[in-house]
């Protein structure tokens, strides 16, 4: 049941350390640098001759998927694209042998994701199910299902299952780049170390930023709207806070690329506004510096999500949420994690309906 959790949510968010060791159990190859890919489906031989990687999926999953394709970019170095599952439908796509396409669902039932996945296997393309749900319509019909093991996800909102995600497309990604020649020995190990780390450092984070989230939520609970920037690694990571915010606590909120502020959203900062600026130091770090001194200017209640001992971020924001110094790659799952904090205590200050917020499935079988 819930675990002594007063919501389905918050247990389902304390259990992502839990759920990503057993996404990696039996897959990290700590010894080699590398990971086990017999589930991928895919030959070596297949593994170098992939030309294009399309990822689909909905709703939080897109936002997942966002994130892997800098993963399978930067890591394997294969071009790839993502796309919502709606839109790709019907779209006459430019899709056919030679393209690995990765269908993104928690249920693997979700029916446009189902659709298009069916369009581009008859168009030619291998398909990959990353799902959570076993036996499901996706994996079913892929030609290969990568699952991601998170548990039964009973909220709503997707939590765990967003974080098993994300470590599924980074496996994929380690698996292609080691067998395509793009990922050197060194970086191999880097990244399959700090995977195999990750539980303990969720754990820290959850436990470490809790009560400053909590504080913040009842804060802010009241604002109308609000803003998450993020660039790079962390902008899908803005998109799915303000998404979770939407989603149980019914406050209008935007994600945003924080470079694009300035091309129209900056106007809608003033003092009412609370804007969470997702900036640990990685290769985009000063220029997001630079967008969280621009809301600070135009007198945003700036929050900044920052990597621990930065004191630039800690000079310039009303608070900083800290999370522990990692490679880039790993950032988006330290942070998304105060995140979803954030959208469940506000949620609960408001006295939602968390776990089944009004007018949304858990699995959307409707078009
Ligand atoms: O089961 P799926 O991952 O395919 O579902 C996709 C979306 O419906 C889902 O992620 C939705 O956006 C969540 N309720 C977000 O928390």
């Amino acid at each position: 049941e819930k675990a002594g959790f007063k919501h389905f949510m918050l247990k389902e968010i304390h259990e992502q350390p839990r759920a990503i060791e057993d996404t990696l159990r039996g897959r990290l190859d700590r010894e080699h640098g590398d990971v086990h890919g017999h589930e991928i489906g895919l030959s070596d031989d297949d593994a170098r001759s992939i030309k294009r990687v399309f990822l689909l999926a909905c709703g939080t999953s897109h936002h997942a998927a966002m994130t892997g394709r800098y993963y399978l970019e930067s890591i394997a170095r294969i071009p790839t694209s993502v796309e919502l599952a709606s839109e790709f439908r019907g779209r006459e796509p430019m899709i056919g042998e030679g393209d690995l396409v990765v269908a993104v669902s928690q249920s693997g039932e979700t029916i446009d994701t189902l659709i298009a996945a069916r369009e581009a296997k008859e168009r030619g393309a291998k398909i990959l199910a990353i799902a959570n749900v076993i036996g499901s319509a996706i994996p079913r019909m892929a030609d290969a299902a990568f699952y991601t093991h998170a548990g039964p996800e009973i909220g709503v909102a997707s939590t765990k299952c967003f974080s098993t995600q994300l470590a599924n497309l980074m496996m994929l990604s380690i698996w292609l780049g080691k067998r395509r020649g793009s990922l050197d020995e060194a970086k191999a190990r880097e990244l399959v170390e700090a995977m195999a780390r990750l539980p303990l450092l969720m754990r820290d984070v959850i436990t470490g930023t809790r009560q400053l989230v909590c504080n913040l939520a009842k804060r802010y609970r009241d604002a109308r709207d609000v803003l998450f920037l993020g660039r790079g690694l962390n902008y899908p990571i803005a998109l799915e806070a303000a998404l979770k915010l939407k989603e149980i606590s019914y406050v209008h909120a935007e994600g945003y690329a924080a470079g694009e502020m300035k091309h129209g959203p900056i106007a809608l900062i003033d003092s009412a506004v609370p804007v969470f600026v997702l900036m640990p130091k990685d290769r985009w770090y000063e220029r997001t510096h630079g967008n969280l001194q621009e809301a600070k200017a135009r007198e945003g209640q700036v929050i900044a999500i920052a990597t621990e001992g930065d004191e630039s971020a800690h000079s310039l924001s009303q608070d900083v949420i800290e999370v522990p110094d990692v490679p880039e790659a790993i950032t988006p799952f330290l942070t998304v994690l105060p995140m979803q904090l954030y959208s469940y205590y506000v949620a609960d200050f408001k006295g939602t309906d968390v776990d089944q917020p009004r007018n949304l499935a858990k699995t959307v079988t409707v078009e």
